[in-house]
């Protein structure tokens, strides 16, 4: 058994000998760059012995047993993501505080990420009694630490005061004019909102929409600008009500519209279980939307409920979304934030890491953490940042992200 790096664009393929008993390799904690090949043939039949995986959610697809995190390729084409010398690093960490959740942005000008703390999850900090926090870290900051020969990296996370109309941020995109664009799940019976804030002191925020023709949205989570229309777009499902700090739905699970110039909320699509992250192609004529229905909050996980990225074509007067079809089905956990390179390959924060597939909605290879992974953001060209709850990671590979300010 042995394993092998992806050298230049050319993938080096190899058998998997003995899936089920193959050897750990050894890693560098929290920092690893090792690529692992898995031909979709050889793990085809299990045989009538083998222990199948009964929960999406506790078991993982990790057939040579390599200790992660590690690059897990699928198919030859995921050397051109990755490029000659793909690497993980673990930047920041706090095992007591899951402070990186999602919502994260890149901000060009100072090299920094913003992101957000688990909003009612498991190590948040939050309820209905307590906000979850936004924070930053400097990229500038951690590579120098890197470039030094820091072993375990861990930079300093900046913490954001903002205001009371920011409750439990889920999601953020941009930067639009210098500005986050945040969107905020609310708490209890303070309302969901979309808001632009400051990433510097003091942190001030402008509240942009907070309702629908009166009514409260359920728990705002996740948000994209549409690249030509510049409209922002946001999903609404149940999860602070299925997290215990929002009340009951009032609205069902809908895809919204909300155009900063006019004003104007319209519903663009719905038909969803639990929906979650969005991510529109580089000329906005396609959109991926996650329905994560699996994951129940308190209502517990239910593997035969969607775990499902979906594509539409957007309509292009109306911007309703068109065409449903299954882009991809996740083999683990639940696709939870999305983003797409310039490449147009989809990647899917899920159970085990990241999962990233081609326009075809081919699983080309994955980002392995063995842990979930609720959002990433490209810093630039060749720089993925990972939301690991307890950790970021930073990657460095070949691909580009959209510009989505
Ligand atoms: C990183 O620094 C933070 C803040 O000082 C600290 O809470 C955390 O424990 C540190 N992480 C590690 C792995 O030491
Ligand atoms: C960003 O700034 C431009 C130019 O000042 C302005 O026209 C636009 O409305 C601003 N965008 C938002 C979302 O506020
Ligand atoms: C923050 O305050 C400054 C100064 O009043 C203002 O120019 C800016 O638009 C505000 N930013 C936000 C996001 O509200
Ligand atoms: C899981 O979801 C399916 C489909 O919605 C439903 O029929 C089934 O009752 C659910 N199972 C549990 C244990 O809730
Ligand atoms: C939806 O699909 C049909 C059939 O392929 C196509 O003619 C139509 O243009 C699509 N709608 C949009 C908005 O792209």
């Amino acid at each position: 058994m042995r394993f092998t790096c992806v050298h230049g664009r050319q993938a080096v393929l190899f058998t998997i000998a003995n899936a089920l008993t193959a050897a750990t390799a050894p890693t560098v904690s929290g920092s690893n760059n090792q690529v692992v090949f898995i031909n979709p043939k050889d793990t085809n039949v299990f045989g009538p012995k083998a222990t199948f995986r009964d929960n999406t959610f506790g078991t993982f697809f990790n057939p040579t047993n390599t200790a992660p995190p590690f690059f897990q390729a699928f198919h030859p084409s995921f050397s051109s993501v990755l490029g000659r010398s793909p690497s993980i690093k673990r930047i920041a960490s706090d095992p007591t505080f899951a402070f990186a959740h999602e919502a994260p942005i890149w901000l060009e000008e100072t090299d920094e990420v913003t992101f957000a703390s688990n909003a009612g999850g498991p190590l948040g900090r939050s309820d209905l009694e307590r906000n979850n926090q936004v924070g930053k870290i400097s990229l500038k900051e951690a590579e120098r630490m890197i470039e030094n020969g820091v072993k375990d990296v861990n930079v300093t996370v900046t913490k954001f005061s903002l205001p009371e109309t920011v409750q439990m941020t889920n999601g953020g995109t941009g930067p639009v004019n210098g500005s986050l664009l945040l969107v905020n799940s609310g708490r209890g019976s303070l309302p969901p909102s979309i808001v632009l804030a400051n990433p510097q002191t003091p942190f001030n925020a402008t509240v942009l929409l907070d309702n629908y023709f009166g009514r409260q949205f359920n728990s705002i989570n996740d948000v994209k600008i549409h690249p030509i229309s510049k409209a922002i777009f946001f999903t609404d499902p149940p999860y602070g009500y299925l997290n215990g700090f929002r009340p009951e739905p009032l609205l069902p699970s809908q895809v919204y519209r909300f155009d900063p110039f006019t004003g104007v909320v319209s519903v663009v699509a719905d038909g969803f279980d639990r929906m979650n992250g969005i991510a529109f192609t580089q000329d906005g004529d396609k959109v991926y939307i996650g329905d994560s229905g699996a994951g129940g909050g308190f209502l517990g996980n239910n593997q035969t409920e969607p775990a499902t990225i979906y594509a539409f074509d957007v309509d292009p007067v109306s911007q309703t979304f068109r065409n449903r079809s299954v882009f991809a089905f996740v083999d683990t956990g639940i696709p939870d934030g999305l983003q797409i390179d310039t490449q147009g390959n989809v990647y899917a924060g899920c159970g085990d890491g990241i999962h990233v597939f081609n326009p075809s909605g081919l699983l080309i290879g994955k980002i392995y953490f063995g842990t979930s992974v609720a959002n990433m953001v490209f810093a630039g060209k060749g720089r993925l940042v990972v939301m690991r709850e307890t950790e970021v990671y930073l990657v460095t590979l070949d691909a580009e992200g959209l510009i989505l300010s």
